[in-house]
């Protein structure tokens, strides 16, 4: 584990420098669907990620957003894949909105090992490997104690598909506003499973993230003490559609919710 941490950690300290420089620079921006953009950042940096990657271990199968690893894939047999979101957030990059961070984690099968979220405006670097807890800047990191949703900070995203599916998307938004304290949408799903595990927030629900967006940020939160499954409370599947992740003590409280409206989608 410590050579893949250490081409990871430099990998991503390496695109994280150039993602806080390019910060300020103007952007070459392009529309992959209505609402969903890539930069020429976003491939820069993938590019010089998966080089690091597949020069050191040439065996080991990359899942990338951009799909730069994919053909180069064909015939790894490796158990390792990389799963990569070189730009999670990248429309508050395009806005210049301080808020977006590179995802990088190794998963052996599905079993996920290590997993690195780096945002370089905040210069925070969370880390996480299997049975050895989570780290913030080198200092562990746990999540939160609030046992009761009334008094919980709880993220949220909406994918891509949300102008088809408003009214079904805001049903989980208006049972959350009733329920939680407040209800927070930071624009990097990566970031947010962070702060969960930090105890920034205490949940975290969104429909329909990939696995370049959770793998790393779902390992932080387990390695950090708290919880991530599918809605109803079931087992968390990377390639699956739903995604949350709790503090622990309000993981009751936000499947009872979810539950319910998943139940009784159409009443707001
Ligand atoms: C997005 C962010 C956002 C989430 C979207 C993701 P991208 O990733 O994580 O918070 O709501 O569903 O696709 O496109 O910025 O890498
Ligand atoms: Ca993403
Ligand atoms: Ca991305």
């Amino acid at each position: 584990m410590d050579e893949f941490e250490r081409v990871a950690r430099a990998a991503v300290a390496e695109a994280g420098e150039r993602l806080r420089l390019a910060w300020r620079e103007s952007k070459v921006i392009q529309y992959k669907g209505p609402v969903d953009l890539v930069t020429d950042t976003d491939r820069e940096l993938e590019a010089l990620v998966v080089s690091r990657l597949q020069r050191e271990f040439p065996q080991h199968r990359i899942v990338a957003e951009e799909g730069t690893a994919s053909g180069a894939d064909q015939g790894r047999r490796s158990q390792y894949v990389w799963y990569l979101d070189p730009l999670d957030g990248t429309t508050n990059f395009a806005h210049g909105y301080p808020s977006f961070a590179i995802s990088l984690a190794l998963a052996d099968g599905r079993d996920l090992l290590f997993g690195i979220v780096h945002d370089p405006i905040a210069d925070e670097t969370f880390v996480a490997r299997r049975d050895g807890g989570a780290t913030l800047n080198g200092e562990p990191i746990h999540v939160s104690l609030v046992g009761e949703l009334d008094h919980g900070l709880i993220g949220t995203g909406f994918p891509y598909d949300r102008r088809e599916h408003v009214d079904f998307y805001l049903g989980f938004v208006a049972d959350f506003i009733k329920s939680a304290q407040g209800i927070r949408r930071k624009g990097s799903a990566a970031l947010d499973l962070c702060y969960v595990a930090c105890g920034r927030l205490d949940g975290f629900w969104e429909w329909k993230l990939r696995p370049w967006d959770t793998a790393a940020g779902a390992l932080m939160v387990r390695e950090a003490g708290g919880i991530v499954s599918d809605f109803r409370g079931g087992p968390f599947d990377l390639h699956g559609e739903q995604t949350l992740a709790s503090n622990g003590p309000l993981h009751p409280a936000m499947i009872e919710v979810l539950t319910k409206r998943l139940d009784h989608p159409g009443q707001l």
